[in-house]
C-alpha cells in the first residue's frame, strides 16, 4: 500500500475493533493520527503504541460523538491545533438489537445521531477542506446490513443503508476531484460490537461468516487508497450481499430474520 507520510488521518471509534485496526494500519503507513472515541485510556494506549512503533504523531481527542454538537467541537479542536485532515474515517458506531418498539428511544435516537447526522456533518466539515486542497479520502463505515431490511436491527440497518447510499453518491459527486469517498460494508466481524448491541450469541451461520477486524481493516484501507466507491470484505459476504440485493425487500427481510434469529426482549 502507498506510504502516507506527512498526512493526517482522523479515525472515529479508534478505541476498539475495526477503528483501532484501521488507525494502526494507517500509522504503519506513516500517517499521523487523530484518535477519537469516548474511552480516553484506550485512545491514550493506542497513541503511545503507534507513535513508539511507527514514529508518527498521534493526538487524542476524547468525545461522545452521539452529542449533537460533537462534529463542530471535533472540527474546532483539530483546526485549532493546525491539523489539516487528509483522511477521515467515519467508523464510530454501535447497533441496538431488539424489536424496535421494545428499545428505549434514547438508545435509538443517540445511535441515529451518531451513525447518520453526525457522520454526515463530519463529512461536510472535513471533505470541503479536502476539496479545497484537492486531495483526500473519506472512509464511511456501513455494513452488509445496509443491503436489506433487518428485523431485530431495524433502525440500525436502515441507518447503515443511508451511509451506503450517501457515501456512494458522494464518491460520484467527487469524481472530478482528487478526493474520494469509499463505503466499507463489513459482514459479521469479531469486535465489541456484538456485546454492545446485546447480540452476543451468534448463530452457526453467523459464526461461519465471521471475520477478524484486522482483515476487514486491511481491505478497507486498500479500497480507500484506490478510491473505490464501496468494499465488502470477504468473498462469502460479497456473494451474500449481492444475492440479498436482488431479492424483493420483504423476502430479504424474512431471510435476515431467519438468519439472525429473534431478538431477545430488552425491555424499556
Ligand atoms: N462488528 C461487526 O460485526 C460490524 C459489522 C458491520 C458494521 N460494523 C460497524 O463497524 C463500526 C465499528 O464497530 P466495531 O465492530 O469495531 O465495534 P466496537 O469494537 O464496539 O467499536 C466501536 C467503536 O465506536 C466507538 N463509539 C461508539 N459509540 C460512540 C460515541 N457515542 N462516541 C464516540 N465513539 C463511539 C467506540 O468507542 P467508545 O466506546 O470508547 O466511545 C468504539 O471505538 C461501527 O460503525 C459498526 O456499526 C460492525
Amino acid at each position: 500500500m502507498r506510504r502516507l507520510q506527512g498526512q493526517w488521518a482522523l479515525v472515529t471509534g479508534a478505541s476498539s475493533g475495526i477503528g483501532k485496526d484501521i488507525a494502526e494500519i494507517l500509522g504503519e503507513l506513516g500517517c499521523d493520527l487523530v484518535l477519537t472515541a469516548r474511552r480516553t485510556d484506550r485512545l491514550d494506549a493506542l497513541a503511545k503504541t503507534v507513535s513508539e512503533r511507527f514514529g508518527v504523531e498521534a493526538v487524542v481527542i476524547p468525545l461522545d460523538l452521539a452529542q449533537p454538537g460533537a462534529p463542530a467541537t471535533l472540527y474546532e479542536k483539530t483546526t485549532s491545533r493546525g491539523i489539516a485532515v487528509d483522511i477521515l474515517v467515519n467508523n464510530a458506531g454501535y447497533g441496538v438489537h431488539g424489536f424496535f418498539l421494545d428499545i428505549p428511544w434514547d438508545r435509538t435516537g443517540d445511535m441515529l445521531q451518531l451513525l447518520v447526522t453526525n457522520l454526515t456533518h463530519l463529512t461536510h466539515l472535513y471533505a470541503r477542506k479536502m476539496v479545497e486542497r484537492d486531495r483526500g479520502h473519506v472512509l464511511q463505515v456501513s455494513s452488509i446490513g445496509a443491503f436489506q431490511p433487518v428485523p431485530g436491527f431495524a433502525s440500525y440497518a436502515a441507518a447503515k443503508a443511508y451511509v451506503l447510499d450517501f457515501g456512494v453518491a458522494l464518491n460520484h459527486e467527487l469524481r472530478k476531484s482528487q478526493v474520494t469517498c469509499t463505503v466499507l460494508c463489513p459482514g459479521i466481524t469479531i469486535t465489541e460490537f456484538q456485546q454492545v448491541a446485546g447480540h452476543e450469541e451468534l448463530t452457526a451461520f453467523e459464526r461461519m461468516l465471521a471475520m477478524n477486524s484486522r482483515e476487514v481493516a486491511r481491505a478497507a484501507v486498500a479500497a480507500m487508497l484506490k478510491g473505490k466507491a464501496m468494499i465488502v470484505p470477504g468473498r462469502i459476504n460479497a456473494l451474500n450481499g449481492w444475492m440479498t440485493r436482488i431479492l424483493p425487500k420483504p423476502v430479504a427481510a424474512a431471510v435476515a430474520y431467519l438468519t439472525l434469529g429473534p431478538p431477545r426482549d430488552i425491555g424499556g
